[in-house]
């Protein structure tokens, strides 16, 4: 199977191809037939909100994404509305009850405004199930067709770490705009600039102790492999600490950092994590983006707060030993609170967001790789000093 065939429909729709995403996310090349879970790539994060309709309008208008579709009473779906936004390949969905008995208000009094599914393209739902089932995974929706005029979706989902699920969508025979059952929608006005282009990572923070196991989980149950491995000791700052491990699909589409909580001075940004959201459950998601500066400019003036990098992280002469030549100058990194990374197959520049809702939980980075494979380590410290900072003022630490 060549490359181009392994991209996902919301790739292929985005126009992006196989150099781009390998660009931008580190496409490897993959022969599926040897995998138990062959898994193409993202398809949909689904996020339980407590306003979808308000959510909506926020990642229209903030993050530049064009609404796609909808589903909701208008559409003979009483429980609750749903309206889907792109950007590039990356595909959300907010889901917010409309009625009050909707299963949805009970999950989102427990965890707030958070990510309940992060929905893989696969191209065989029901070998994937049946893998995962004599793995001992639990099988939440069994494989089954959705058929509406467009064609037929075959989907299923599976249990992950806390109340996450992974739908499995095989849309092969499908044409219409999201899933049956949604009616296609558009905004009026034209979507602006595309500010970011595709899902990068996933990061899920699980229990103490936990983490290993759902390493195993998703090596055991989905044919993932250990992209990279951290200690504590590497990112522990002088409060807290934390493990974090990466698992990834065979073709690196799908990236799964899993960190879990270490015993530090003070409670860590895992462990506030945690309690806020009551569980475990995705920490933050990465978009992939090819001028990260552009990107950090729009959103900073629509009022997306970052996370503040000190002067000292970019006076720092290792830094610039270590970095050495980037496409832009280091003070325009600084000027907007870029940081830079390098590795053996090159360097990334990334950035990070505030907590998007209420609670002290999901949030994004943005990121622009430039042949790094990485997940920005060399920064993990300076990050975690500017979480802690902002742990600090909310009286969690
Ligand atoms: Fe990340």
């Amino acid at each position: 199977m060549t490359l181009a065939q392994t991209l996902t429909d919301a790739e292929k729709l985005a126009g992006l191809d196989a150099d781009q995403l390998r660009r931008l996310t580190g496409l490897v090349d993959h022969d599926p037939s040897r995998d138990p879970f062959p898994v193409t790539g993202w398809d949909a994060v689904v996020w339980v909100v407590g306003n979808a309709t308000q959510a909506a309008q926020l990642f229209r208008a903030v993050y530049g994404m064009e609404l796609v579709a909808y589903s909701g009473p208008e559409t003979g779906n009483r429980d609750h509305k749903a309206y889907v936004l792109r950007s590039g390949a990356v595909c959300f969905e907010f889901r917010g009850a409309v009625d009050p008995a909707s299963e949805l208000t009970e999950r989102h009094r427990l965890h707030g405004d958070g990510i309940a599914d992060i929905a893989l393209e696969v191209p065989d739902v029901d070998r994937c199930v049946a893998h995962a089932r004599e793995q001992g995974a639990t099988v939440l929706t069994e494989p089954h067709d959705v058929s509406d005029e467009h064609g037929t979706v075959r989907t299923a989902a599976i249990g992950t770490y806390g109340s996450t699920r992974h739908t499995l969508v095989d849309r092969s025979r499908y044409t219409g705009a999201y899933l049956p059952g949604y009616a296609a929608r558009s905004a009026p006005g034209r979507p602006g600039p595309r500010l970011f282009e595709a899902l990068d990572h996933v990061v899920g923070n699980v229990e103490l102790g936990r983490m290993n196991d759902w390493v195993e989980f998703y090596g055991r149950v989905m044919g993932f492999t250990n992209m990279a491995e951290f200690v504590g000791d590497d990112i522990a700052t002088e409060y807290s600490a934390l493990m974090s491990k990466v698992v990834a699909s065979g073709n690196h589409r799908v990236k799964f950092p899993l960190n879990e909580p270490s015993p530090g001075r003070r409670k860590s940004q895992i462990d506030e994590f945690l309690e806020f959201h009551g569980g475990p459950g995705p920490q933050h998601l990465a978009l992939a983006t090819s001028d990260i500066l552009a990107t950090v400019d729009v959103l900073r003036e629509r009022g997306v707060e970052f996370l503040d990098t000190p002067a000292s992280y970019y006076e720092d002469p290792d830094l610039r030993a270590r970095i050495g030549e980037v496409r832009v100058p280091i003070d325009d990194l600084q000027s907007r609170g870029v940081l830079v990374d390098r590795d053996e197959d090159g360097y990334l520049l990334q950035i990070f967001t505030k907590p998007v809702g209420d609670r002290p939980t999901v949030f994004f980075e943005l990121i622009e790789r430039h042949g790094s494979l990485g997940f920005g380590k060399g920064n993990f410290k300076a990050l975690f000093e500017a979480i802690e900072r902002e742990q600090e003022r909310r009286g969690n630490i």
